[in-house]
């Protein structure tokens, strides 16, 4: 039912910080910004690629981004699955038991909009959108490559994506890594010890278009990252809390 990762969220302090790391360094062009007084947020999408950037600046402490954003600090907070019809999938998904944080689908920053229940997906917050009629895809210079998921639990937590969303698992050399196709993305699932005890969420990687443009913009920009020669990891604290890869070509 899913034809791709519509967007990552990352929570931030102030959009107007966060602009100068993914907007100017990284390049990603704004597409829309405005405030969502129901979910407690001010929010942004930036186009990457197939994918999209979202980033949530709390407008209240007590909304559960501001929650979010005490108690672990700016960083990955959601994605969220692009679907056809989020109508049909939530009130199918209901109907199998799955646990939802929304009843009906609504209006968001993405589209129609629902969040499905941590509960549900190992531990990661999932939102499903049916985007609206604007278009998508417009040219930036980063692609969305992966996305990473800790888990106690990599078996449960592969087959939750898999039955869930219909997912396929893309072959690899064996081991306790999974890794599913979604769209021109995919989810790698590895084993919480692999990535410091984190569970959810973990990282990103993203693929440049022209990685040596890159690296003189994030010089440029000042940014804190380690050097590889394809692929560059930025320093959290540059990159408002997230763990960001970002490399040359596309494979592996
Ligand atoms: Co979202």
């Amino acid at each position: 039912m899913v034809r791709g990762i519509h967007h990552v969220g990352i929570v931030v302090e102030r959009l107007a910080e966060a602009y100068a790391f993914y907007r100017d360094a990284l390049g990603l062009p704004l597409r829309r910004e405005a405030e969502l007084p129901a979910h407690g947020v001010r929010a942004a999408l930036l186009d990457a690629g197939d994918t999209e950037v979202e980033l949530l600046e709390p407008l209240d402490p007590d909304s559960g981004v501001g929650r979010f954003l005490a108690r672990r600090g700016e960083g990955l907070h959601h994605f969220c699955f692009d679907t056809p019809d989020v109508d049909a999938d939530l009130r199918d998904l209901r109907a199998r038991g799955v646990e939802t944080i929304d009843a009906t689908a609504r209006p968001g920053l993405a589209g129609r909009i629902a969040f499905l229940h941590p509960r549900a997906c190992g531990g990661v917050l999932v939102e499903l959108a049916t985007p609206g009629a604007d278009g998508r895809g417009r040219r930036s210079p980063l692609d969305l490559k992966r996305l990473v998921i800790g888990t106690r639990e990599p078996q449960r937590t592969v087959s939750a994506f898999q039955t869930l969303f219909g997912l396929g698992e893309v072959s690899m050399n064996g081991g306790p890594r999974t890794m599913l196709a979604v769209g021109q993305g995919a989810l790698l699932v590895v084993p919480a010890d692999e990535v410091g005890g984190s569970e959810g969420l973990v990282a990103l990687s993203f693929v440049a278009d022209d990685f040596d443009a890159l690296i003189r913009s994030l010089d440029r920009a000042h940014v804190k990252f380690l050097r590889g020669t394809g692929e560059v990891t930025i320093e959290p604290t540059s990159s408002h809390g997230v763990h960001l890869h970002i490399s040359r070509y596309r494979f592996p």
